[in-house]
């Protein structure tokens, strides 16, 4: 059944008041409800139907008295009382088992625990309700379980009292006093320890801070609080927001189908985003955790203080806290860096997501099942959105409209509107034209042209944009976009004049903001002395794909002189997709471009640019984004030719690689600053490269570091190069003996899979058979299943798309077995399938396999994804 966003309509009912009493028991929690429900005045007669999934319904009373048969139906997933209602309370007593609940949605138990995740549409699995954003109740939670296995008793907002209880029970009452929807609510119980801390907010509120894990992962907890206490102040000092509980507690859950939830005042997350130290967590892991704790927090204003009216505005929460957890992380770390990692998923995930049968507005117009909309186009695409805005109106004006946005819809549920006018308000512009972004979907595509009149010293650039059909939407109207730019000459940046576009009259005007929304525009450029390289879409400005005909001598100029670093990175990419065409059109013998290697080695030995950035510059794009880039080609051919690149790359640039993969140096103690993290980054960039080529002197270094090293980033890096050595035996050898080391720690045994899954051989599929029969391999735990099926499925491009079409075979039965019991996991898991046209004769091979899969009883959630792909 399709929802549409055109259907929108106000709920008949409000629930002011919730009151829950939940008795938790071995496989059978019972829960009571009591609802203040009162009649929405704009809508009367109407009859109450409330939602509810597997629950076994006891009781219903209204005011106190039973209802009997004929009173209330139910019917499937819903519960109508069957005569209009005035002001009242209605209880319903129902219950449910926990313990088989593995679509990890409503309440589930996870190893040693009971804990909730309700977005979006998982309260309806804990009691009958309206389970919508726009419906904000009051939640007061009792909780009461056996004192000796469930020693913590968890939920929103404050504890109000807890006591004994007769036979070894015990409860506790918790009250949230701020208004919420159901998908905030959250519930936890079970045999956890805490780390506790505290932060003191600016205007003075001491905030308890709980940190809740298993006791083994009590080491695990610093880095997470020292981000939470970062994130406050931040958000502080930036938006000028606080926190308004007097506790934050964040609770640490193995089996989690998202990274983390924001639920009010009691987060939960996926271990993977909470836990961290040192010994077993990579840098990436370390930042991961920042982002996404503060990320969380972030969401207590942008998504709990000011909600979503329906689930079609989940990008008004979603976009925005991602642009704000972004702004914290370029803030925290380097902002080149972040802006490159950002880009790089956008443009080789979600560019690919808009291109495919999936492609959905950051505001879809419809859905089957919600959670298929956790995507990254609302998310990123969102994020980007807001980004846009952001640069449009300027620091000072966007902070303008962000104080008025939080002060006007406080404790409201609100739309994507409501935030682009909070945003016209603050600038008194018009962004009617540029609300595109929110309703049309698909990638733009801005072609680029450019002439240049020695003569009259005058340069032109012309751009035209267009942007392909998608599912809903066929033809497109123009977008407005934002282009930042300048121009460069010989020597560097030039002064721009134009009379098209206001420059403002600083004394270095070399930068500029054009604002695209016809779909053909001209840009005159007068008093240029020479011949121009423009740098286009400076820091990434618009979410669009940028066809401009660059020289290669060109791309070197960008690359050595450009004022922006983004965009120096940028003419990098550019660059190795050249080579990559190259080796595509000329094998066998390919050799690279001089020019290219020459401007290479002269960054890598000048060292003016941060490591980090550096690392980012050596890789080649990943074959994703390549085969987007030259679809004509074959993606095995274009495996093939990025190898050749990079093994010719890092041969060529072997003593400066060799040099930096040197710097490795066990004695040095580990930091997690951005300095710190970069020098790694940019040394193990630098082994991981000569390992490709087969360096031998690397092999040794490998070893040596793989033994040594005092972290796990170093190690890690240490270990895949190894694995890049055709040397079965060190290879073998190696991981045995980080999994002698390790198998304790389930988040590295992770990593451990993750490796091997990624490993591209013949054997990848025997392999991979093997790993699952592993006894730390568990189907029912998603971070397992993504580290070995994810990671085959979107990194393994031999293995997945091998000749006999076995792979696709293999994920498609993972994909069916794993719906029967996680219907979101299989949704995503299936997502290399849905992209069969582009792969050519092996997407027909694809397209089978969609098709086996679609022949049998699905999900909504796996139904939606095939039936559209
Ligand atoms: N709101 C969460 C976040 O982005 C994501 C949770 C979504 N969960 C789900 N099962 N769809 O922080
Ligand atoms: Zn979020």
């Amino acid at each position: 059944q399709t929802i549409y966003l055109k259907d929108y309509r106000e709920p008949s009912y409000w629930i002011d008041q919730t009151e829950l009493d939940v008795n938790i028991r071995p496989n059978l929690t019972r829960v009571k409800a009591r609802l203040r429900i009162r009649p929405n005045k704009n809508l009367t007669g109407e009859l109450l139907v409330l939602a509810g999934e597997g629950l076994t319904t006891h009781s219903v009373t209204w005011n106190g008295q039973s209802l009997e048969q004929n009173d209330y139906i139910i019917d499937g997933d819903s519960l109508t009382i069957t005569s209009p209602l005035s002001e009242g309370w209605l209880e319903t007593e129902v219950s449910f088992n926990p313990e088989e609940n593995t679509s990890l949605e409503g309440l589930y138990r996870s190893r040693t625990m009971y804990c909730t995740q309700c977005e979006a549409q998982g309260f309806r699995k804990i009691t009958w309700y309206l389970d919508r954003p726009d419906v904000m109740s009051v939640f007061s939670t009792r909780i009461e379980a056996d004192k000796a296995q469930c020693p913590v008793l968890l939920s929103n907002g404050n504890l109000l009292e807890a006591g004994e209880l007769d036979a070894g029970r015990h409860f506790a009452r918790w009250v949230d006093p701020f208004k919420k929807p159901s998908y905030l609510f959250a519930l936890v119980a079970g045999d956890l320890a805490c780390k506790a801390d505290a932060f003191t907010t600016v205007s003075g509120r001491p905030v308890a801070i709980e940190v809740y894990v298993e006791p083994k992962d009590l080491d695990k907890c610093d880095h997470a609080i020292d981000s939470l206490k970062r994130a406050m102040a931040w958000d502080e000092a930036r938006y000028g927001l606080e926190y308004d509980l007097d506790r934050y507690m964040i609770v640490a859950v193995d089996d989690f189908n998202m990274g983390a939830m924001e639920n009010k005042g009691l987060n939960i997350f996926n271990t993977s985003c909470v836990l961290a130290n040192p010994k077993t967590t990579t840098d990436l892991g370390f930042q991961r955790v920042e982002a996404v704790v503060a990320h969380e927090y972030f969401h207590n204003w942008s998504g709990n203080r000011v909600t979503c009216r329906d689930w079609f505005q989940l990008s008004l929460k979603e976009g925005f806290t991602v642009y704000r957890d972004a702004q914290f992380s370029a803030d925290m770390n380097s902002a080149t860096v972040k802006r490159i990692e950002d880009v790089n998923l956008l443009r080789s995930a979600q560019f690919a997501e808009d291109a495919g049968p999936l492609a959905h507005a950051v505001r879809p117009e419809s859905f089957i099942e919600i959670s298929n909309f956790y995507t990254l186009t609302v998310y990123e695409k969102g994020a980007e959105i807001v980004r846009m805005l952001a640069n449009l109106l300027g620091a000072e004006t966007f902070r303008a409209a962000t104080d008025y946005y939080f002060s006007t819809y406080d404790g409201q549920a609100v739309t994507c509107d409501d935030f682009v006018a909070a945003m016209e308000k603050a600038s008194g512009r018009d962004f009617t034209q540029f609300k595109r972004w929110y309703s049309q979907a698909g990638t733009p595509e801005v072609t680029v042209s450019d002439s240049y009149d020695p003569d009259a010293n005058i340069y032109t650039l012309s751009f035209t944009q267009s942007c392909r059909a998608t599912p809903e939407t066929v033809e497109k109207l123009p977008f407005h976009i934002p282009v930042a730019m300048g121009l460069l000459g010989e020597a560097g940046s030039l002064k721009l004049q134009s009379k098209d576009i206001a420059l403002s009259d600083e004394a270095d005007n070399t930068h500029t903001v054009l604002e695209l929304t016809e779909a053909t525009q001209h840009v005159v450029f007068t008093n240029v002395l020479e011949k121009p390289v423009p740098s286009l879409f400076r820091g990434f400005s618009a979410p669009v794909n940028v066809r401009f005909n660059y020289s290669e001598a060109q791309l070197i100029r960008l690359l050595k002189l450009d004022s922006d670093e983004f965009n120096r990175w940028s003419a990098s990419q550019e660059l190795a997709v050249i080579a990559v065409t190259t080796a595509l059109q000329e094998p066998p013998a390919f050799t690279l471009s001089p020019q290219w290697l020459e401007a290479l080695r002269d960054i890598l030995e000048q060292q003016m640019i941060e490591p980090a950035v550096l690392a980012y510059m050596l890789q080649v794009p990943s074959v994703s984004y390549l085969h987007d880039r030259l679809p004509q080609y074959d993606v095995l051919d274009i495996y093939a030719a990025r190898e050749k690149v990079v093994k010719a790359l890092a041969l060529n640039l072997e003593s400066q690689l060799t040099s930096f993969a040197r710097c490795f140096d066990a004695n040095v103690a580990y930091k997690v600053d951005a300095e710190a993290v970069g020098q790694r980054a940019l040394c193990n960039a630098a082994l991981l490269l000569l390992a490709h080529a087969q360096v031998r002197s690397a092999s040794e270094l490998a070893l040596e570091q793989f033994k040594s090293a005092n972290n796990m980033t170093d190690q890690l890096a240490a270990l895949k190069a190894l694995l890049l050595f055709d040397e079965p035996a060190i290879s073998a050898e190696a991981l045995e003996a980080f999994y002698q080391q390790w198998h304790h720690e389930a988040l590295v045994v992770n990593q451990w899979f993750s490796l091997q899954a990624a490993v591209e051989s013949d054997s990848a599929l025997t392999r991979l058979e093997a790993l699952t029969q592993h006894p730390d391999f568990q189907w029912s735990n998603p971070n397992k299943v993504r580290a070995l099926v994810s990671v085959f499925g979107n990194q393994n491009v031999t293995g997945f798309h091998c000749a006999s079409g076995a792979g696709y075979t293999w994920l498609a039965d993972v994909v069916v077995k794993v719906d029967k019991n996680n219907p979101q996991l299989a949704a995503r898991l299936v997502t290399p399938l849905t992209r069969w046209a582009k792969y050519g004769r092996r997407g027909e091979r694809m397209r089978q396999e969609l098709a086996r899969i679609a022949a049998q009883p699905l999900s909504k959630d796996l139904f939606e994804v095939t039936d559209k792909a």
